[in-house]
C-alpha cells in the first residue's frame, strides 16, 4: 500500500514529538567520523543531525521550513560551529557545500508539520487548507479550488493512488462554484459524504486525497529527484548516500536511481560513451525496514524504508529525469516532464 506516514502520524497521536526512524541503521549507512561533512537535507526536529554530530563530524542541515530551522537554532549555537543550518528545498544542497562525505534525506513531514492544524495537512485538525512546506507558494487551497476537475483526478489517481480519483475531482469542482474549500475538514467532510465511508475501511476516505495534495502541493517527487542528481555532484568518492522514504512512488525513485547510477552499462546517450559506462555510485544492501519493536515503538516506520549507495570516483552524470520512468501527465508539473 502507498499511504505512508501521513495515516501511520495520525495514528501516534498525543503531543508534538518526532521520534527519528531507521536512526541506528541511518547511521550505520553513513557512518560518520570526526572531521567529515555531512548534508542533513530533511534537518526536522534534528533527530539525524544530533546523532551525527555526536560522532564527532560537522552538519550542514537543510530544511524548507522556517518554522523548523528557527526551532534549531539552539542547537548550531550549541555545536561549536560544527552545525550550519539553511533554509532552502532540499534539491539545492550541493549549493550549500563544497563537498560532503554524506547526504542523507528523511522524506515527508515531520509530526511537528502534521499535528499543528494551522500548517493544514491533517484531514482530522480543522485548519487553512495549506499544506506548504516552506510556508510560500501554491497552497492546497489553491489547487483544489482552480484545478480543471481532470488534472485533480490526475493529481489525487496518480500521487494517491485514490480509486475514485475522478468522482472526488468532479465533486470538488461542482462544490467549489457555490464556496471555495478553505478549511481542512471542509474537504475531509466532502469527500466521506460523496463517497462514504465502509465500516471496514481502515483509512479515513479523504486519506490518499490529501496525500496527494501535500505531494503536489510540495513537489515532492521532483524535490527528491532534483537532490539524488544534487547528491551525487556532492558527494567524495567514498561519501555515503541514505535515503528514507515512506511509499512506494518515492521509494522507486531511489531504487531506480541507485541502480541506474551503479549500472556501469546504462548511461545517457548525449554522454561520451565512456564516461556514460561508469558507475558513479555502489548500492549498499537492498533496502532495509523497520523492525517489529521499532514499529511498535514508533507507527511511522512501518512503511519506512531505507536506501543507501557509496559515491565512486566517476564524474556525476547528467540529471536524466527519465531514469525514473514516471509518466507524463499533462499540466502537472512531475519530474520526467521538464
Ligand atoms: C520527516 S521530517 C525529518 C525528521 C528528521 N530526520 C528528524 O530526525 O528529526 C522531514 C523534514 O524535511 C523537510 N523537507 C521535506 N521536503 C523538503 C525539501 N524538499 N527540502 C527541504 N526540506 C524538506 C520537512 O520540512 C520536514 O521538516
Amino acid at each position: 500500500m502507498m499511504v505512508g506516514d501521513g495515516d501511520d502520524l495520525h495514528a501516534v497521536g498525543g503531543p508534538v514529538r518526532h521520534i527519528p526512524v531507521l536512526l541506528a541503521e541511518v547511521l550505520e549507512a553513513l557512518s560518520p567520523k570526526a572531521g567529515d561533512v555531512v548534508v542533513d537535507g530533511t534537518f526536522g526536529a534534528g533527530g539525524y543531525t544530533k546523532a551525527i554530530l555526536a560522532t564527532g563530524a560537522s552538519v550542514v542541515a537543510i530544511d524548507r521550513d522556517p518554522d523548523a530551522i528557527a526551532a534549531g537554532r539552539v542547537l548550531e549555537q550549541q555545536s561549536g560551529g560544527r552545525l550550519r543550518l539553511v533554509q532552502a528545498p532540499f534539491s539545492t544542497l550541493d549549493d550549500h557545500v563544497e563537498s560532503a562525505d554524506g547526504v542523507v534525506l528523511d522524506i515527508g513531514v515531520s509530526s511537528m508539520q502534521l499535528d499543528q492544524a494551522e500548517r493544514g495537512f491533517s484531514f482530522r485538525n480543522d485548519g487553512p487548507l495549506d499544506m506548504r512546506m516552506a510556508q510560500a507558494g501554491l497552497s492546497a487551497a489553491d489547487v483544489v479550488n482552480s484545478f480543471k476537475a481532470g488534472d485533480l483526478a490526475r493529481i489525487f489517481g496518480f500521487l494517491g493512488e485514490e480509486r475514485h480519483a475522478g468522482r472526488i475531482a468532479r465533486m470538488i469542482e461542482s462544490r467549489r462554484e457555490k464556496r471555495p474549500f478553505e478549511r481542512t475538514l471542509d474537504l475531509a467532510d466532502a469527500i466521506e459524504t460523496h463517497i462514504g465511508r465502509a465500516p471496514k475501511d481502515k483509512i479515513h476516505p479523504a486519506t490518499r486525497v490529501f496525500q496527494a495534495l501535500r505531494i503536489f502541493v510540495n513537489d515532492e517527487l521532483g524535490e527528491l529527484a532534483k537532490a539524488l542528481f544534487a547528491a551525487e555532484r556532492a558527494l567524495k568518492p567514498g561519501g555515503r548516500l541514505a535515503v528514507v522514504t515512506f511509499h512506494s512512488l518515492e521509494d522507486r525513485i531511489v531504487k531506480r536511481f541507485i541502480a541506474d547510477r551503479s549500472d556501469a552499462a546504462s548511461g545517457s546517450r548525449h554522454l561520451p560513451e565512456a564516461q556514460a559506462r561508469m558507475a558513479t555510485f555502489r548500492k549498499a544492501g537492498s533496502g532495509v525496514t523497520a523492525g517489529d519493536a521499532e514499529i511498535a515503538a514508533n507507527p511511522r516506520a512501518r512503511s519506512a524504508r531505507l536506501r543507501a549507495a557509496t559515491r565512486a570516483e566517476a564524474p556525476a552524470r547528467s540529471s536524466d529525469f527519465s531514469i525514473f520512468g514516471l509518466p507524463k501527465l499533462p499540466g502537472i508539473d512531475l519530474p520526467g516532464e521538464r
